[in-house]
């Protein structure tokens, strides 16, 4: 991955965005909203449990900006990161877990490890967000993550994870947002083999004056589909499986899309939209 640009350098000296830029924050900016995140989690634990969960274990946790958002959320709250990548998680422990302070920092422990193979002590929460899991290209890797996540869970525990789907996840596709006038995060699934479902994808940031982070982050992914991932949860152990799925209204403008609401409702049956994301609550 380098800096690239279109244009000339305005004059010596003087440095192109792509080259000051560092691209995990940039990455944390664009897709990632530990907040809502954590809203999002003790909400379907509370649903489900009546109560608010307080451990939680993040697989491929990158840089466990949400294990960290976790821990401050409540003091009694403590939090295991586990990636397989040392040097995102070094970048975690600098700009992430170090900087929330001593005392919230000593209850996120991060863990360099495959999530297929990790040990750790009983968590009330297991997840895995930002689609992950598509990394583990065959049935029995992703089978052997939920057996390894089912075995790590207290009795009450679930694990949750995200998913997307609808036509649109099943083609190429270059999508473009605009992140506060900054820079232009551009997610592209560059190629989508039907007969086995692999994909590649790659995450580009442009810059306004023309340079770029060309692949700053690029994935080899198969796109499971929520049928799959549910009959692999079934066959790993868990006996109830719930799907949360995205809520919509009509926008306030005529002719506005409808836009999401930010909730997630448990349904059985949903629209077939062209392109979906949901929550997966899975427990023992
Ligand atoms: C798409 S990033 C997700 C980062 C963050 N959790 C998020 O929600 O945006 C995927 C991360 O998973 C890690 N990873 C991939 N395969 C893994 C495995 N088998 N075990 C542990 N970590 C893995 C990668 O190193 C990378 O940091």
């Amino acid at each position: 991955m380098r800096a690239r640009s279109k244009r000339q350098r305005t004059g010596r000296g003087v440095a192109l965005q792509a080259e000051q830029a560092d691209r995990h924050a940039l990455y944390q900016r664009s897709v990632q909203d530990p907040e809502a995140e954590v809203a999002q989690l003790d909400d379907l634990f509370r649903r489900l449990r009546g109560r608010s969960p307080l451990s939680l274990r993040e697989d491929f946790c990158g840089t466990a900006l949400l294990a960290t958002q976790w821990c401050r959320s409540d003091p009694r709250r403590t939090a295991i990161g586990v990636d397989l990548c040392r040097d995102t998680l070094e970048w975690g422990r600098l700009h992430n877990v170090e900087p929330a302070g001593k005392e919230i920092a000593s209850r996120i422990h991060l863990v360099q490890d495959n999530v297929l193979d990790v040990r750790t002590d009983p968590v009330d929460l297991v997840c895995g967000f930002n689609f992950s899991y598509n990394g583990l290209l065959d049935r029995a890797s992703l089978r052997r993550w939920f057996e390894n996540a089912a075995s790590s869970l207290t009795e009450e525990g679930l694990l949750v994870l995200d998913c997307y789907g609808g036509s649109e996840a099943f083609d190429t596709v270059e999508e473009e947002r605009d992140i506060e006038g900054e820079f232009t995060f551009v997610w592209e699934q560059a190629s989508f083999n039907p007969i086995d479902h692999r994909a590649e994808c790659h995450i580009h940031f442009r810059f306004p004056d023309g340079s770029a982070l060309e692949r700053a982050f690029s994935y080899r992914w198969r796109i499971w589909t929520l049928p799959e991932i549910r009959d692999l949860l079934a066959e790993a152990g868990f006996s109830s499986i719930h799907v949360f799925w995205e809520q919509f209204e009509e926008g306030e403008e005529e002719d506005e899309y409808l836009v999401s609401t930010g909730r997630y409702e448990e349904v059985a049956e949903a629209e077939n939209q062209e392109s979906w994301i949901c929550y997966v609550a899975a427990a023992r």
